[in-house]
Parts: C-alpha cells; structure tokens; sequence
C-alpha cells in the first residue's frame, strides 16, 4: 500500500479528492498541477501536517506541452523517486460542435485530455516495474450527442488506450479507467445545472466524491481487474 504516486490536475476538486484519499491510506502522493499553485501548497501542506513523517510534493507542468513530457518525467523520478501509481485526472472542458470546433480548440482539447495523459502513461511505463495506472475518463463517452465534441473525442481516445495499454503492459502494469457522471458542476455553471442534469439519469442522483473514490479503491485492489472501464454515473451510461 505504500506506494508512491502522481495524481495530474491533483490540488483541485476531484484531483484534491483523490490526492487526499490516497494520502489516508497511506500513501505519498505526488502533487501535479498547472495553474493552481496556492492550492497545490495548501494541500500538500496540509497532508504533511496530518501525515507526519509523509512527503507530498507539489510540481508544475502543463500538459498542453505533451512533447516534452518526457522530460517532465525523467525530473520527477529523479527528485522524487518512481510512482507506482499514476492517475490521469487533469482535464480541460471546452465546448464547440463540429462546425465550431477551430484548430485551436481541437488541438488543446486532445493535447491536455488524450496526448498528456498517452505520453504520462509511456512514461510511467518505462519507469515503473509494476503498478497501476488509472484514467479519468467521462460516461459521455458512450454517446454522439455532445456539445464537446473535441473533448469527448479526446476521452474516447483515452477510454480506448487504456484496453490497448493494459494489454500491452500486463502483467507488471494494470491500466484501468473511471468514467464519472455528474459529479462537480463545471467551474461557470452552478449546482442547479449539476441537479437538472442528475435528475436525467436512471438513479436521479449526483455522483457523491465518495462513489468515485470508492470506484478508485475497487480497480486498485482488485488485481484480476486490468483495461476496464468503471461507469460511476447513476447509469447515465445507458441511456
Ligand atoms: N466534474 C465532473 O462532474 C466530471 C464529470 C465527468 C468526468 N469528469 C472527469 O473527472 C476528472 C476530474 O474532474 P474535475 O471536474 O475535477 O476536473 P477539472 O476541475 O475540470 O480539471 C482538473 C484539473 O485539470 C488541470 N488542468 C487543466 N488544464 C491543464 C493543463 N494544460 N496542464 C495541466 N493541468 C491542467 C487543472 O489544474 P490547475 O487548476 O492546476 O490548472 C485542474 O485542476 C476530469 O478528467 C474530468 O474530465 C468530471
């Protein structure tokens, strides 16, 4: 239980969630974060504070430079030691359908939420012998219909990789994925938008951060468990 590990976009909602629940367990967790810096030293700061004795580093990359991850990487490792484990949780949501979607849009929707996450994975695969990789992923991922088209296509992708990666890499490396439904209103919308969209899904209910965490627990304990993807969104994916 003791590994170390890397949470991407970890000081902030869903990523503090599982910076700090991989804490509990007693785990050190790596700190990565891109804007976010006050939060990303109050956090860590605060972890080191309960859990004496226990390292959390805060480090800054963004992720939209996929190119160089590489190096990023290689720094980490050398500074901090190997993760074991990697979650690929930072994600950009920006909206556009397919006739509004520029080259820009397109280009940093798939830098931050696919070719970040693809490259942070190879990465850790080089380094780490054995250990676990998991990715943030989204129940829209079943469905055509968006407003996102660039971002969805991006977690598709990722929700791909992830079957092809934990092929690849087993048996020393496990490569699972969450795909959460509403969990967090986006940072512009408010918690009305978050219940509307709730009140569409089969339970009718929000995705409590507790239900992603405990989703997290279940693909990190669960060694018969590699390249699945964990639906924890009230069954929105079937619709
Ligand atoms: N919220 C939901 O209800 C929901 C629903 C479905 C899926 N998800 C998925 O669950 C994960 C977490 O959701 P969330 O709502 O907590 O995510 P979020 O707040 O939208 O973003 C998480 C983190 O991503 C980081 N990030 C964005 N652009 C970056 C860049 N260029 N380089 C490095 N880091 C970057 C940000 O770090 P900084 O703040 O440091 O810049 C941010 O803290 C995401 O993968 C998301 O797609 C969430």
């Amino acid at each position: 239980m003791n590994k170390l590990a890397l949470v991407t976009g970890g000081a902030t909602r869903i990523g503090a969630a599982i910076t700090a629940h991989l804490a509990q367990q007693g785990r050190e967790v790596i700190i990565h974060y891109n804007n976010s810096a006050k939060e990303a030293q109050a956090l860590s700061e605060s972890l080191q504070t309960t859990y004496k004795g226990k390292t959390f580093p805060i480090v800054q990359y963004d992720l939209f430079n996929w190119k160089k991850i590489d190096g990023f990487w290689n720094d980490v490792v050398q500074q901090y030691g190997v993760p074991e484990l990697l979650v690929n949780n930072a994600s950009l949501f920006h909206p556009g359908r397919i006739a509004d979607t520029s080259t820009e849009l397109m280009e940093s929707m798939l830098n931050v939420n696919f070719m970040a996450p693809f490259y942070m994975t190879q990465a850790f695969s080089r380094t780490a012998t054995n250990g676990d990789v998991i990715n943030l992923l989204d129940t829209a991922i079943t469905t055509n219909a968006t407003t996102h088209v660039a971002y969805l296509l991006a977690k598709k992708n990722l929700g791909e990789f992830t079957k092809m990666a934990a092929l690849e890499w087993a048996p020393e490396i496990r490569v699972n994925a969450i795909a959460p439904g509403p969990v967090l209103p986006p940072p512009d919308k408010s918690i009305d938008h978050l219940n509307a969209v709730a009140l569409k899904t089969p339970l009718q209910r929000i995705v409590e951060v507790k239900a992603l965490l405990s989703a997290l627990d279940y693909l990190l304990t669960n060694k018969s468990v590699t390249g699945d993807i964990l639906f924890c969104d009230s069954g929105q994916h079937l619709l």
